[in-house]
């Protein structure tokens, strides 16, 4: 039987590398990743992770999807049959800093990405959207047709994704699926973020900025689960050509208690109490009955308190990378 041949884009990022490990055990798959491993975080835990990925269902070329000649080359070169595009300046706080980034990657990089799928008849395009774009207002949980109201560049870069992708699906063969991840999170996660960031700081005798004194709820997704969707997507039959899904686990969770749980396998970090940041949502909760009718069963999200506990464990065991 032919390989299927698959390109992930920001393979060396946490949830990119999570599903290249995983589709990389499958012999009828053929796995091509690309990153740019900019420096935006910890460019050691980028490496350690294409590392790996030492594999001979698996290449790595280093290209930034602006770079659109390589790009082109690559597409050239390889027929593939499904892209996963990861590749993005992520973070919402970093978009007052560096917007240029934003509109750079997941403006200008996802429309030179959507060309190539167009002009070599890709079967399957799936990227990464966000909960981000929901925005702040009730009600919830959020449904993938409730109303959007992005609030930040990072948001709207997602938003105009979806909305570049709707459109071209139009006039062309392949399928777009966009998925709106909320707070994934585990082991070899983004150290940006609240989890990570939580435990390097304790074990770095740094402070923790501690935003609106906490109180905000996240709808925490454990990677494991959002891989094995993004797997299960792979090869199920689509109805139609542009679909739009969320990943959550439908279960959000306010950061005092997420902390609270962290505390238990780690020392506590000094805490910096910071007013609420204009870029951050109060609340994020999706309604996840979309997926899981789709994919014609009830997905069982792994409980916070098995996540927080993994993703405990695996820092303490690799806390070096941190160092
Ligand atoms: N992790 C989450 O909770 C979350 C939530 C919502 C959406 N997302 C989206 O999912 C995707 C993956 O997120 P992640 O958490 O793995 O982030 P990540 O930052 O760990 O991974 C992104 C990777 O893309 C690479 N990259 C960035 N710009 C690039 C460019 N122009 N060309 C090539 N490579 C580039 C980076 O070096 C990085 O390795 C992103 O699009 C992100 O916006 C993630």
């Amino acid at each position: 039987m032919k390989k299927k041949k698959i390109l992930i884009t920001g393979v060396a990022g946490f949830i990119g590398f999570s599903l290249a490990r995983k589709i990389i055990q499958y012999k009828n798959f053929e796995v091509v990743g690309i990153d740019n491993i900019n420096s935006y975080y910890n460019r050691k835990l980028k490496l350690k992770r294409l590392s790996l990925l030492k594999n001979k269902n698996f290449k790595f070329y280093k290209i930034d999807l602006i770079e659109k000649n390589k790009l082109y080359k690559l597409f050239e070169k390889n027929n593939f049959d499904i892209v996963f595009n990861f590749a993005a300046q992520a973070g919402v706080r970093y978009c007052y800093e560096n917007p240029k980034s934003y509109t750079d990657s997941n403006i200008i990089g996802f429309i030179n990405l959507s060309e190539m799928i167009k002009n070599f008849y890709v079967d399957r395009f799936i990227f990464a959207s966000s909960s981000s774009i929901y925005g702040d207002q009730k009600p919830f949980p959020k449904k993938e047709n409730s109303e959007v109201n992005p609030i930040n560049l990072y948001s709207l870069s997602k938003f105009s994704n979806e909305q570049f992708a709707k459109s071209i699906s139009k006039t062309i063969n392949t399928t777009m699926v966009g998925l709106r991840f909320f707070t994934i999170y585990g082991p070899w996660g983004r150290p940006d973020m609240m989890i990570l960031k939580y435990l390097i700081s304790a074990y770095k005798k740094l402070s923790f900025p501690l935003f609106n004194n906490g109180d905000h709820y996240r709808d925490f997704t454990y990677i494991d689960d959002a891989i094995n969707i993004c797997f299960a997507l792979l090869n199920k039959k689509m109805i139609g050509k542009f679909a739009i899904f969320n990943i959550c686990s439908s279960k959000p969770i306010i950061i005092t208690k997420i902390l609270k749980e962290i505390n238990k396998y780690s020392k506590k970090p000094l805490i910096k109490k910071k007013p609420r940041d204009k870029a951050d949502v109060y609340k994020t909760y999706g309604d996840n009955k979309k997926i899981n009718n789709f994919l014609k069963k009830k997905i069982k999200f792994t409980s916070y308190t098995i996540g927080v506990k993994n993703t405990c464990d695996w820092f303490l065991k690799n806390k070096n990378l941190f160092s």
